[in-house]
């Protein structure tokens, strides 16, 4: 990789970036917790992993990282790194094991102590609602195809806000609705693994609703700094011919601007309703000033860029990925910093409009072994280097970003792909779950405590 590949270091200290600039680590429930402990309910995940052929070796999240009781030693990972927040995820189906009604109290009592963990290493909790963990009992109900999700959704928060809202730096409802509904409910790769238009429509609808409703549930309670984070891949023409740019720009629409247009500006892309239009719930157009409840900064978590074409099909969405020529990352995605800067600026400009801005997930996969006691992984190093590079130009430009997050702290279960994408800057032995800090988290380490 890149002409620094075999680099220790980082390019950058704290001293490089403004004062009020926070660096984070970030993780989810699901995919270091350990399902199985602590009265947390069954999730959809649980239920998708257990079907054949849905995740690599038939991996599941049941016992993941052990975090569960392994947070303490966890928090100090990120304290001792030097970082000033860590972005968390709170399981539904550990809090309400039913999805509704009766709580949890072993599951509250568990982020309560971790909330107060992050403070006593003087940690500023980020807290995401719904990292993808959906309760097996609401799945039932239809899930995210069912309106109904919206006020369960919101008395969720409004349980966890009750119990953790006057700790909380930050709270997020959904992370990357995206995710939620296109890629589970149209390309069926994650829970609920469906592949039906009418099922996308309503998720691509009822995921902004329900954040709508959250974020007002929250307000409601006093809360503050309540964001919005959604995910985004640079989509490149895979040629220079109208039909391949006409192909990335409907990419695009559907991935990188329904859910922010939705927030922002109370409206989908058409280009995209072209499609969708028929399978929408009927009225949707009422909902948008649910929907665009103000928030209070944006997250933006990015990894690649994609190369489209059509895919001669005439069915809509009638694109495909093509394969593309720069240098790769396990998970096989394109290394493309300069798509970071990109969408920074475009969040800027188009949306957020002077609202604080932070990268809340950017870091790759790498085949991590541990070697003699320590895990080498200039790769990283290079890849943090080039998209800090890029952050650091939208600040001199006067965007306001305030943060960024590294994904991930932990080598963890990536979801379908199960345990062997190791995205973590401390490497997890799976046997033992021993963990080992990689270089790259000495080389934050050293950057973040200079001085
Ligand atoms: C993001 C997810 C996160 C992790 C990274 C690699 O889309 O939010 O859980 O899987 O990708």
């Amino acid at each position: 990789m890149g002409e620094r590949a075999g680099r220790q270091a980082m390019d950058y200290t704290r001293a490089d970036f403004p004062a009020d600039f926070r660096f984070g680590v970030a993780t989810s429930s699901y995919q270091i917790e350990g399902a199985r402990f602590g009265g947390c309910g069954p999730s959809h995940w649980d239920t998708f992993a257990a079907t054949p052929g849905n995740t690599a070796r038939g991996e599941d999240g049941a016992t993941a990282c052990d975090h569960y009781h392994r947070w303490a030693e966890d928090l100090d990972l990120v304290g001792r790194a030097g970082f000033d927040c860590y972005r968390f995820s709170i399981s539904w189906a550990r809090v309400l094991p039913e999805g509704a009604g009766q709580a949890n109290a072993e599951g509250l009592d568990f982020y309560d102590r971790l909330v107060d963990g992050m403070l006593e290493r003087g940690l500023k909790p980020f807290a995401t609602l719904y990292h993808w963990d959906l309760p097996a009992a609401l799945a039932d109900l239809g899930g995210w195809r069912n309106r109904d999700i919206a006020h369960w959704f919101a008395d969720y928060a409004e349980l966890v806000g009750r119990r953790l809202g006057d700790r909380l730096a930050a709270t997020v409802p959904v992370n990357e609705p995206w995710c939620v509904a296109w890629l589970s409910h149209f390309l069926g790769e994650h829970a609920p693994g469906l592949r039906d238009i009418r099922a996308t429509a309503r998720a691509m609808h009822h995921v902004l609703l329900a954040h709508g409703r959250a974020i007002s549930a929250m307000r409601a309670l006093g809360m503050r700094n309540l964001g919005l984070i959604t995910n985004f891949e640079y989509a490149a023409p895979a040629d220079e011919s109208a039909e391949a740019r006409a192909a990335a720009r409907l990419y695009d629409a559907i991935y990188n601007r329904w859910f922010i247009e939705g927030v922002f500006k109370k409206s989908y892309p058409q280009e995209v309703l072209a499609g969708l239009a028929p399978h929408m719930p009927d009225g949707y157009e009422d909902d948008f000033d649910t929907i665009a409840t103000p928030v209070d900064w944006v997250g933006i978590n990015y990894y690649t860029r994609k190369l489209i074409a059509p895919d001669g099909t005439g069915q809509f969405p009638a694109l495909k990925e093509v394969e593309g020529s720069l240098p790769k990352t396990l998970m096989d995605w394109e290394i493309h910093p300069e798509g970071l800067s990109f969408f920074i600026r475009r969040v800027n400009r188009e949306y957020a409009k002077g609202l604080p801005i932070y990268v809340t997930e950017n870091g790759m996969a790498s085949p991590d072994r541990l070697v003699d006691g320590s895990v080498a992984d200039p790769d990283r190093i290079e890849f943090l280097n080039r998209h800090l590079a890029e952050a650091r130009r939208t600040i001199d430009d006067g965007v306001p970003l305030k943060g960024y997050f590294i994904w991930s702290l932990l080598d963890n279960y990536e979801w379908a792909l199960g345990y062997e994408k190791r995205f973590g800057l401390v490497h997890v032995d799976f046997d033992t779950l021993a963990r080992t800090p990689k270089a790259s988290w000495h080389a934050l380490r050293a950057a973040l405590t200079a001085g």
